[in-house]
């Protein structure tokens, strides 16, 4: 017996990897959002409508849109004979390393966990939101999700079994963001997947884990200048800094104009800088990364956010 019959949901953006933690580290952002109203129907169908940010770039295909996979799993799995319908309103930009189909992902396990009363935890339901990461990234990956299941910053101890160690954000961490306005493939996080060596030198792997163990520390002492000075990544950012125009430009301005740090959000085109809102605010550092793409030729939507909470219900009957 269903607990509700439909659900509103709000489920965030988030950033991956945050430098040395590939496919291992994520954070929540407050800003931006999708909005998501699941309803039980009688059709036995799952049925996708999609709006708002670049809405007509995401499939409405429950196969191919990463929410209807998450839906039919979960039907799938508990062997329930309904349809659902879920409407989509996207916030978080499709295609540019914000966690979009993520946020859609999550929404849809968490909204179903709470129109069943199936009562699952987050390691459930990060695993179902993973499941529909395969169908926009082509790979199970679980930093996003579990980002924008849990909140804040999460460490992926292990995919299988999946173990997630769930840390809070400073208060006093600010995150800028640049977008840059460019033309970015389909299936652009299997394309930038491809591009990662196989093998890494066992130089690289000593710095890398030095910058993420660090990184840890960081969250977990609020110490954000050591988040932001070990962001820091010399496997997967120098193979993608090369599909980014401007990317050693937009971070060294970054850095330069008071950031603690910057990297590639998730697989990109997006960049991310920390600031510490202790001793600066994010206005200079947004400005100097619009500025150091349009260096390059490149325009670029810029905005501060912080870190933000999980997935949450905004309405329910
Ligand atoms: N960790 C993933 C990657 C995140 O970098 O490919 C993709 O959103």
């Amino acid at each position: 017996m269903p607990k509700f019959r439909k659900v509103i949901v709000r489920s965030p953006a988030s950033t991956a990897n945050l430098g040395p933690g590939f496919d291992v580290f994520g954070m929540a952002l407050e800003h931006p959002y999708d909005k998501v109203t699941i309803k039980l129907t009688q059709s036995n169908k799952v049925e996708i409508e999609v709006h708002g940010v670049s809405s007509n770039t995401i499939p409405c295909d429950p196969f191919r849109n990463t929410a209807g996979v998450v839906a039919g799993q979960m039907l799938k799995e508990f062997g329930l004979n309904l349809g659902v319908s879920i409407k989509i309103e996207k916030g978080v930009p499709p295609g540019v390393g914000l966690g979009s189909s993520a946020a859609s992902a999550a929404a849809v396990a968490f909204g179903l966990n709470e129109l069943l009363g199936l009562q699952l935890d987050h390691k459930d339901l990060i695993r179902f939101s993973a499941k529909g990461e395969v169908a926009s990234a082509g790979s199970e990956h679980a930093d996003n999700v579990s980002a924008a299941v849990c909140g804040d910053f999460v460490i992926i101890r292990s995919y299988d079994p999946i173990d997630v160690i769930h840390l809070k954000a400073p208060p006093n961490l600010g995150v800028c963001v640049a977008i840059p306005k460019i033309q970015t493939l389909p299936k652009k996080t299997e394309k930038a997947r491809a591009v990662l060596p196989v093998e890494v030198p066992m130089k690289k792997v000593i710095h890398n884990v030095g910058h993420a163990a660090a990184m840890a520390v960081g969250f977990a002492l609020g110490d954000v200048k050591l988040i932001g000075r070990s962001m820091h990544d010399v496997v997967v950012e120098p193979a993608r800094a090369s599909m980014i125009p401007g990317y050693q430009i937009v971070k060294d301005a970054a850095i330069k104009a008071g950031a603690c740090g910057a990297t590639v959000s998730g697989a990109g085109p997006s960049i991310i800088a920390v600031v510490d809102e202790n001793d600066h605010t994010s206005e200079s550092v947004m400005e100097a990364m619009k500025k150091g793409f349009r260096k390059v030729g490149v325009d670029a939507e810029v905005f501060s956010t912080k870190p933000g909470k999980g997935v949450s219900l905004i309405w329910a009957k």
